[in-house]
């Protein structure tokens, strides 16, 4: 029997890499809010369940959600609905087909306290409007449907579009001295790792259904954002790809530097032992992914 699986935001980062490793998993119906015959905004609650009634899933793969952080501080209402409401609407149409719904969650649902890596066990009691419409779009998908596997992840990058690494090497081309945060401390996280351990931990749900569940799911080891930016500079430097740099300083400097409307916690860290032994699986360093994608954009 062929898998029949439903991608929703097919053009986001992360959904842009479902698309290619979902693709070999069965015939895959990816949407995104613009998509013509069938709904795929999730601002639509009840288009989004005929959507789901429509095609008969066998798996859900949700990676559309309002990942605007600050501008959900000004937007309370559009991103409970899109981060809460409809993962909600989801997860109860996934539960009346009896599919297995696949979600995407943050560590931003922590208050970033201390410094020890946050595990599933943990509290979350998060400090802005996103961290808590994601906090209220698992808690839905938890009590509505069984079959599920929520994934909170963190600093996520993607080659595609526009990207933080991108933005210093734009930076190191424009200004001598570049300032760059560093108490917030997590792991960039590559979205075709995400997209990759997602289609293997499917087939390994399909396979031992007692494996659903919410997992922690980040590159391996931790840094700052100042020493991401080090390292983005360095690897362009090693790898010799010509970019003109007039930057001669990058200087560190507290969160607290940069006020934004939303606040973002400071120790990010995800403690993803309960994912790898699980599925069986060793996560990459973070220096792997961030360095596989510098040679991809440049
Ligand atoms: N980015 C991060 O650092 C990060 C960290 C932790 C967790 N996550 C989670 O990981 C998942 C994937 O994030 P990402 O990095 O791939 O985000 P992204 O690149 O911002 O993609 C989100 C997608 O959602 C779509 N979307 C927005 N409003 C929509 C609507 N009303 N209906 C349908 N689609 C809509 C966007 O479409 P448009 O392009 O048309 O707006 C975009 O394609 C999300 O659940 C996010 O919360 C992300």
């Amino acid at each position: 029997m062929t898998l029949k699986i439903l991608l929703l935001g097919k053009n986001g980062q992360v959904g842009w890499e479902l698309q290619r490793s979902l693709s070999v998993l069965g015939e895959l119906v990816a949407l995104d809010r613009h998509s013509p015959d069938l709904c795929g905004d999730l601002a639509n609650l009840q288009g989004l369940a005929r959507t789901v009634q429509a095609v008969r899933p066998d798996v859900i793969v949700n990676a559309a959600a309002h990942t605007a952080v600050d501008k959900a501080e000004s937007e309370p209402e559009l991103a409970r609905t899109l981060n809460a409401l409809a993962p909600g609407v989801l997860a109860q149409e996934a539960a009346s087909l009896g599919a297995l719904l696949v979600h995407y969650s943050t560590d931003y649902v922590f208050d970033g306290s201390g410094i020890r890596p946050w595990s599933e066990a943990d509290t979350p009691a998060p400090l802005n409007v996103y961290g808590r419409t994601k906090l209220e779009g698992e808690q839905l998908i938890q009590a509505d449907c069984p079959r599920h596997l929520i994934f909170r992840t963190s600093w996520v990058y993607g080659a595609r579009g526009g990207n933080f690494a991108r933005t210093m090497l734009r930076l190191a081309q424009e200004r001598e001295r570049l300032t760059v945060i560093a108490d917030q401390i997590g792991a960039p996280t590559g979205a075709d790792l995400l997209a990759d351990v997602t289609a293997h931990a499917i087939c390994g749900v399909l396979a031992q259904p007692q494996r659903a569940g919410l997992y922690h799911l980040a590159a391996g080891g931790a840094t700052s954002w100042y020493e991401y930016a080090k390292y983005v500079l360095a690897q362009a430097e090693s790898t010799q790809k010509a970019i003109k740099k007039i930057v001669t300083a990058v200087d560190p400097v507290p969160t607290s530097a940069f006020p934004t409307p939303a606040r973002r916690p400071l120790n990010s860290r995800l403690d993803t032992a309960k994912l790898q032994a699980a599925f069986a699986l060793t996560l990459p360093p973070w220096q792997q992914g961030v360095a596989r994608m510098l040679n991809e954009i440049h």
